[in-house]
């Protein structure tokens, strides 16, 4: 069989491209049923784009390869499309704008999109052998062999592979000589042991930080560590050995409320004054940990200092991620070096692309990783 244009995965990219690309394209997919990851995202609201999307919200080997395809196709124009489907929407922390229904609501605007192009989306479909006959590409299926003379990779990275993630594109780039950067998961729960299993469930504002900028998110204790939006950003920074650190109530100034603490109640216990600030059962935690005795009024200067920072840079190393089993995103995959910008084909492959989570452009938590399935599913669209 033979088509102009193949797109493989009928996810997030994959279906945006798909509506947006020429009549007749064929989407495969090996999933019972398409675009799965958007049904599940947000807490099955999917926080579907960010109205504060800037390429400084993207982690890639090269942070500008994300500007054109970002600034071509926005936030906005996604949010009109979302409007223009009639899906109601509210914004979140954040500039984040989530479904007030369902996240189904997204899956069905992208499924009447590529239908309304005349996609076909093929699910159930086993990719095998991705090859070029020297005019077309090549896919060998378990329905036969489909030729197409462009090929659109979107499918995806590792992350879930429960829900049929399995590093295809990777695997193409590699196939035709392109570069892939190193894959981890990111925005993943960190893993401490049992550590904090006595705290499981607690939910604090904290900053945290590791190699990149700190985040002032929530930070939620788990029987294996620590989660929560905070902890998920960071970990898109993190290295392994590496330690966080944490800022605890980051909008109070400790050494300032100590002074203050010992002045109006001196007789206040350090563990009672922590308790008046943070959820008792994280004081006490804290009070165990860093020894903390007697009350208010014994604290001199120095230990004040001492303490503000063990409170605003409590230093934490954890001992692993919960890997790809939880972790939201892919961080790495195709080099951009070898793609072009603006239309995300392969350089030295004429009509091969690469497009949403596979490519090396990876964002915060927040909604910006559907933007640059949409921007760069866009800026595909447009070339083909
Ligand atoms: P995506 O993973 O969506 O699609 C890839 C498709 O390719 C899938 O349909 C898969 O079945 C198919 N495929 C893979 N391998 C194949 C093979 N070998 N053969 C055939 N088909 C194959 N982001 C965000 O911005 N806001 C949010 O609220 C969330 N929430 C969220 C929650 C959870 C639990 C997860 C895991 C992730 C998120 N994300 C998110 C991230 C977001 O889901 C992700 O970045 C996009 O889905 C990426 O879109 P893609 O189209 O690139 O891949």
């Amino acid at each position: 069989m033979e088509t102009s244009t193949l797109i493989l995965g009928a996810g997030a990219a994959g279906l945006f491209c798909a509506g947006l690309g020429p009549p007749g394209t064929v989407v495969l997919d090996h999933a019972a049923r398409p675009a799965e990851k958007v049904r599940i995202s947000g807490g099955g609201r999917c926080n579907f784009t960010n109205l504060g999307t800037r390429p400084e919200s993207f982690l890639s080997r090269n942070p500008h390869f994300a500007k054109s395809a970002l600034a071509s196709y926005t936030a906005r124009d996604f949010l009109a499309l979302v409007e223009s489907h009639r899906v109601p929407w509210h914004e979140k922390t954040l500039g984040q704008l989530f479904c007030d229904r369902s996240s189904k609501d997204i899956v069905a605007l992208l499924l009447a999109e590529a239908e309304r192009a005349r996609a076909e989306v093929r699910l159930r479909a086993t990719i095998g052998e991705v090859g070029h006959d020297g005019t077309r590409f090549t896919v060998e299926t378990d329905r036969g062999t489909l030729r197409a003379r462009r090929l659109v990779v979107a499918t995806g990275g590792k992350s879930i592979p429960r829900m049929g993630a399995t590093g295809l594109a990777y695997r193409i780039a590699e196939r035709f000589g392109l570069p892939v950067t190193d894959t981890r998961p990111a925005l993943v729960p960190f893993t401490f042991g049992d550590r904090f299993a006595d705290l499981a469930g607690l939910s604090v504002p904290v900053a945290a930080q590791a190699r990149g900028p700190a985040f002032a998110e929530a930070m939620l204790f788990t029987h294996r560590g620590l989660s929560g939006p905070a902890m998920l950003q960071a970990s898109s920074y993190w290295r392994e050995g590496e330690e966080l650190a944490v800022a605890l109530a980051p909008d109070t100034d400790w050494a300032e409320a100590l002074r203050e603490g010992r002045k109006a109640a001196p007789r206040q216990s350090l563990k009672a004054f922590l308790a008046s600030r943070l959820p008792a059962r994280l004081a006490d935690y804290l009070a165990a940990e860093m020894e903390l005795n007697g009350n208010l009024a014994g604290l001199s200067e120095a230990r004040i200092t001492a303490l503000s920072r063990a409170l605003s840079d409590w230093r934490l190393r954890p001992t692993g991620t919960e890997g790809y089993r939880t972790a939201e995103v892919t961080l790495g995959g195709v080099d951009t070096k070898a793609l072009d910008s603006r239309t995300m084909e392969a350089k030295a492959v004429p009509g091969l692309y690469f497009i949403g989570e596979c490519v090396d452009v990876t964002g915060w938590l927040g909604g910006y990783n559907f933007q640059w399935a949409w921007s760069s599913a866009a800026a595909c669209a447009r070339a083909l």
